[in-house]
């Protein structure tokens, strides 16, 4: 297969949206921006890819991600510099997580060409779209479904490779109260726990909902085996400050986030111990209680860092130190704006400069 069948097609959209935009009052995930990338797999190979005009797809009611959920994705970030340049954080790693999801699911893996160059071209041509306002950015979702109709469970011979952009406001406006969770159960060893599929969203919905009547915004998911050992928030990633340690859960059943990584790695540069290990739901509820945990929060890339403000466990209301006085996750929230923002040198090589 040669590089020149990956050639980009645009079909630029005459009629675009932005004008009806309100860039002061960006909700997260409604609006989309003027194009979105589509590529398609058949035969064993990519087809053509090409950038369009955001519009609806014509899809067999066959097609078997609607049945047996052959479907991945991933979050991504760009944002607008003081200069008008226009940044893509760290789509490399985004696009190795997404490979990973996509052998886990028996999909084909979409090549460096496709996604990372997809991903800049469709960028670059809606940078408009990509807000100034600071805590806002221009959110990029890729994603892959199964598209092959037929009802026989077996993998699909063809799918859709599409990204999408739309900007974004926060995700979450206020600090989180989390409920631990120790009834349902988000994923077991072996399963696809560390994968960005669909269903992981699908099963976290009804658990969630039955924590939201008791006044919780979100889980804490704990292991199938024993509900022991903390795993993530299903939205985001879970990092604690543990006796002056920055603390994540490690398992294989846990997104490996990149923004939590990018945190740790942060704090390492800091000179500030980290570990990714397990975490007992008993750990961080003595240290709670011992005033060890200082800090609490969840990362990830629609979550940026938003703290919690009080853990739920078994009809008890641990409340953490007020957001406000907590050092590190206000130092590290700011650094990492500044960086992505193209404020500060970018000493990690994370920001992918789009054109
Ligand atoms: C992201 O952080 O990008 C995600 O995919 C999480 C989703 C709940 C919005």
């Amino acid at each position: 297969m040669t590089e020149e069948k990956y050639s980009i097609k645009v079909v630029p959209n005459e009629n675009s949206r932005i004008g009806e935009v309100d860039f002061n009052n960006l909700a997260f995930g409604k609006i989309m921006s003027d194009h979105m990338l589509v590529a398609d797999y058949d035969d064993g190979e990519w087809k053509e890819v090409s950038i369009v005009p955001y519009t609806n797809f014509n899809l067999s009611p066959a097609s078997s991600a609607l049945h047996y959920g052959q479907a991945i994705f991933e979050g991504i970030k760009a944002y607008k510099f003081a200069d008008g340049r226009v940044s893509i954080f760290r789509p490399d790693k985004n696009h190795e997580r997404f490979n990973r999801s996509a052998l886990r699911l028996e999909m084909p893996e979409v090549p460096t060409e496709i996604f990372m160059d997809g991903l800049k071209q469709l960028v670059d041509l809606d940078r408009d779209w990509v807000p100034e306002k600071e805590g806002c950015s221009l959110y990029i979702r890729p994603f892959m479904f199964a598209t092959e109709p037929a009802l026989g469970v077996h993998p699909s011979k063809s799918y859709k490779f599409v990204v999408i952009t739309c900007p974004v406001g926060a995700y979450y406006n206020k600090p989180l109260r989390v409920k631990v969770e120790t009834e349902y159960t988000r994923a077991a060893k072996g399963g696809v726990g560390f994968s960005k599929n669909a269903g992981n969203y699908a099963l976290s919905l009804y658990p969630t909902r039955l924590a939201q009547e008791q006044g919780f915004d979100q889980l804490i998911w704990t292991d199938a085996k024993e509900h022991k050992y903390i795993e993530e928030a299903g939205t985001a990633n879970l990092v604690f400050m543990l006796n002056g340690t920055l603390v994540t859960p490690g398992s294989d059943t846990v997104l490996q986030g990149v923004t939590r990584y990018s945190i740790m790695s942060i704090a390492e540069h800091w000179g500030i111990p980290t570990e990714t290990r397990d975490v007992t739901v008993q750990e961080l509820i003595d240290g709670i209680k011992a005033g060890n945990v200082t800090e609490a929060f969840a990362a990830g890339t629609a979550a940026t860092l938003t703290p919690i403000s009080e853990i739920g466990h078994e009809g008890e209301i641990y409340t953490l130190p007020a957001p406000e006085t907590r050092e590190f996750s206000n130092k590290v929230l700011h650094y990492l704006n500044e960086l992505r923002y193209g404020k500060i040198e970018d000493p990690f090589g994370w920001n992918f400069l789009v054109g």
